[in-house]
């Protein structure tokens, strides 16, 4: 047994050695703001674009200078161990010799890709997830980079956003626990360490609410709305320590979130405590002229900085007006000079007064892409697949089938790292047609299609790739090759769905079904008789109720990075049991959006017999695939669910237990997910929530029993009066293999 008095007096020397290195940092850093002359101080506040990758609508040519000349205190976008050095080196040419801070968007993976977060999500395995942000910081850092861009937890209900790929999903509560792993990973125990970053959280706040789901648009929302489902996940990042926020480009109340005080200064930092710098999105200052809140650079330079920004990203509003504006008494130098100390102290933390080269090591290259983090990344791709459907058991493939596979995106590279996969290296990426073909003589591959006939769309998707540019020409004869290719099989693969191009930023869609070109081949190939597996390779929930209602195999792959069809094939020759498990709806058709399982009961629920109630005339109110969906080779059979009593008081704990049985033919993982529903609130509350989950391991035939510990903090929400706090009375405890199907039990808190 530990002694708990050296415990005490551990602890007490730990948090006075803490206590002494925030002082020395605090005279470290003001005595250096004490030196600077105004100019470097706004310098300080200014990040620009390198000329290596730009993410934006415009650059600065001649950004050299301005670091040369101390007036830009951070670069993004630009990267490897040479480069940064290079870079570096001007920095300390310049009076006081400040580090420049590098930063990028390391989404998903650096140069080892994994799986779009909103893929990655479905494996609903936090240690999987923060292993991912561990490792894309492990070789970020060897890669010159200190800071990245990530995680982005915008809570979306709206498939048409392209941005819903960067994301977690539809849940609160499951993106609160997403953001948490993701700091862990990104950002460590020890931000001074070389293979740690700064972690961003992101984008502050509500992007994923944009109206009718078309990028860039407007946001409008109730404040007991945001704070009960949009605000927790950016939270618990500032909780669990992130370093840094990045401002979003949509308005809040009617003020555009970069100039919004009352979210970056009363919220953010009063309410949350928050002490890190906030950074804004690309020209998102500018931008304040178009949302007319201001009229000029001069006036938003002026909302931005008095709201509570610390660094302009790539506007340069900071470095053109901050001096005007502190000459006219508009902003002040206590303003400056906080925001000029939050972003010292990032550098200080990471160790860059020391040694301003410590990320800069050539040496490191082999932490890049080694061995472990490709396993790694194959090991989270093949958990992130969902099987959606299969029918009669189609899956898996039988070893010796003759397999047609078909289709454009099972054998391009740059689709299989997806959107946002920024330095990743597509050459080195697996297609789903390289993995089948080491496995197999039996695969034969024609794409018989294009992505899409529509070329409006193929333009706007494609503005920088142009290596998905179609010629439509000869889509007849190509689609005739495929008829007569599966006719020969046993078995047809067919790799559908988006090409990267059409997911992510600026990358919304109206209709969210496999483009129509690609749906004729599939009809085609099906009216062949032949049985057909589709793998779906997307960045969104699509409409599939077609291909529901006909395909008997449909497996969810999303872009699986750089090992994608490693793990696919793994997946489909039963090597790995899939067991991912959407965090998005998918729904029937885009009418149906927005879409959410925890939607609120309405003062006429649905009744099929019942025409005044909630319903469409035209479809089910249900989407196609819930959230929490996903099926395994394996079929798994809930027993009785019990709980412990059925009144608690705030000081009990509730166990509920299930057992449950894996009653197929193979081993496998399932996700046992429990909901809860408050009755009576003083507000109304959602049908149900998502409180917890297990994901537990059973061999063909074993039998165990979940249990979860509910306390009274899994019922708490904002009540009546904005109050975190839960109610007492009566509640329904649902647990299930999704959050549609499951067994519910009632209890009573007193
Ligand atoms: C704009 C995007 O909204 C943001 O997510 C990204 O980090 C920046 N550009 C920088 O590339």
């Amino acid at each position: 047994m530990k002694n708990p008095k050296r415990l005490l007096v551990a602890s007490l020397l730990l948090a006075a050695l803490s206590v002494k290195a925030q002082n020395t940092k605090q005279t470290f850093v003001s005595n250096l703001i004490k030196r600077m002359t105004l100019e470097e101080k706004i310098g300080q506040l200014n990040l620009l674009t390198s000329d290596m990758d730009v993410t934006g609508p415009f650059m600065k040519p001649g950004y050299k200078k301005d670091i040369e000349a101390g007036l830009c205190g951070s670069i993004f976008n630009a990267y490897t161990a040479q480069y940064t050095r290079q870079l570096q080196e001007m920095a300390m040419k310049t009076r006081l010799k400040i580090p420049l801070l590098f930063g990028y968007d390391v989404i998903h993976g650096h140069k080892t890709i994994f799986p779009i977060p909103l893929g990655e999500a479905c494996t609903w395995d936090m240690a999987l997830l923060e292993q991912s942000a561990r490792i894309a910081a492990q070789e970020a850092s060897a890669d010159g980079l200190h800071w990245t861009y990530s995680p982005m937890v915008d809570i979306a209900r709206d498939p048409r956003w392209g941005r819903v790929a960067e994301g977690v999903g539809e849940d609160t509560w499951y993106g609160t626990q997403v953001a948490k792993a993701k700091v862990k990973g990104y950002q460590g125990s020890d931000l001074s360490a070389n293979n740690t970053v700064l972690a961003c959280v992101k984008h502050f706040a509500l992007y994923g609410a944009i109206e009718a789901g078309r990028d860039y648009n407007t946001v409008d929302m109730s404040r007991r709305q945001m704070y009960q489902f949009y605000l927790p996940p950016y939270k618990a990042a500032i909780d669990a320590g992130v370093a840094t926020v990045m401002t979003s480009f949509n308005e809040i109340d009617g003020t555009p979130a970069t100039a919004n005080k009352w979210l970056l200064t009363d919220l953010l930092r009063k309410d949350w405590g928050f002490k890190g710098f906030v950074v804004t999105d690309y020209t998102a200052i500018n931008e304040m002229i178009s949302h007319g809140n201001v009229k000029d650079e001069y006036e938003a330079g002026a909302a931005a900085l008095n709201a509570g920004v610390d660094m302009d990203m790539q506007g340069g509003i900071f470095a053109g007006q901050l001096k005007k504006l502190l000459k006219d008494g508009k902003v002040t130098q206590k303003e400056i000079d906080s925001a000029v100390y939050r972003i010292l102290a990032a550098k200080y933390d990471l160790g860059l007064f020391q040694d301003p080269f410590k990320y800069c090591d050539t040496t490191r290259a082999k932490e890049i892409m080694s061995a472990e983090n490709l396993a790694a990344a194959q090991k989270i791709a093949e958990r992130s697949i969902v099987l959606l459907k299969n029918e009669n058991q189609l899956l898996p493939l039988k070893k010796d089938a003759k397999i047609a596979l078909i289709g454009p995106l099972a054998n391009s590279q740059r689709d299989m790292i997806g959107n946002w996969s920024a330095a990743g290296d597509y050459s080195k990426a697996v297609t789903l047609l390289e993995a089948l073909k080491q496995r197999s003589a039996n695969v034969t591959y024609v794409p018989g299609a294009y992505y899409t006939a529509d070329t409006t769309l193929l333009k706007r998707a494609t503005q920088k790739y142009r290596l998905e540019a179609a010629d439509t020409a000869n889509s007849q004869q190509m689609l005739a090759e495929a008829v007569a290719l599966a006719k020969q099989s046993d078995i047809v693969v067919m790799a559908l769905g988006e090409s990267q191009g059409m997911t992510g930023e600026a990358a919304s869609r109206s209709n969210i079904s496999i483009p129509e070109n690609q749906q004729q081949l599939l009809k085609a190939v099906y009216a062949t008789g032949k049985p057909v597996v589709l793998v779906l390779m997307n960045g969104r929930p699509m409409t599939l109720e077609w291909e529901d209602a006909h395909i008997p195999a449909i497996l969810e792959t999303w872009f699986l990075g750089t090992r994608a069809g490693n793990a696919i094939s793994a997946v489909l020759f039963g090597d790995y049991n899939p067991a991912g498990k959407l965090t998005m709806s998918f729904p029937r058709n885009v009418g149906q959006i927005p879409i959410y399982y925890n939607h609120k009961n309405t003062g006429r629920p649905l009744n099929p017999d019942n025409k005044y109630s909630t319903k469409y005339l035209d479809t089910d109110n249900e989407p196609l695939y819930p959230f929490g969906y996903g099926l395994s080779y394996t079929k798994f059979t809930y027993g009785e669910l019990k709980l412990s009593k059925q009144q608690i008081t705030a000081a009990d704990k509730l166990q509920v237990s299930i057992p449950v049985t894996n009653s197929g033919n193979y081993d496998g993982e399932e996700v046992v997910q429990l909901y809860i529903r408050d009755l009576v609130g003083s507000v109304t509350r959602p049908v149900k929530e998502l409180k917890a989950y297990k994901k537990i391991a059973l061999a063909k035939g074993e039998t165990k029993t979940v249990t979860f510990d509910i306390s009274v903090e899994d019922l708490k929400f904002y009540d009546k009066d904005m109050r975190w706090k839960a109610e007492p009375g009566d509640f329904t405890v649902f647990v299930g293999t999704n959050s549609r199907d499951t067994q519910s039990a009632g209890f009573t808190l007193k």
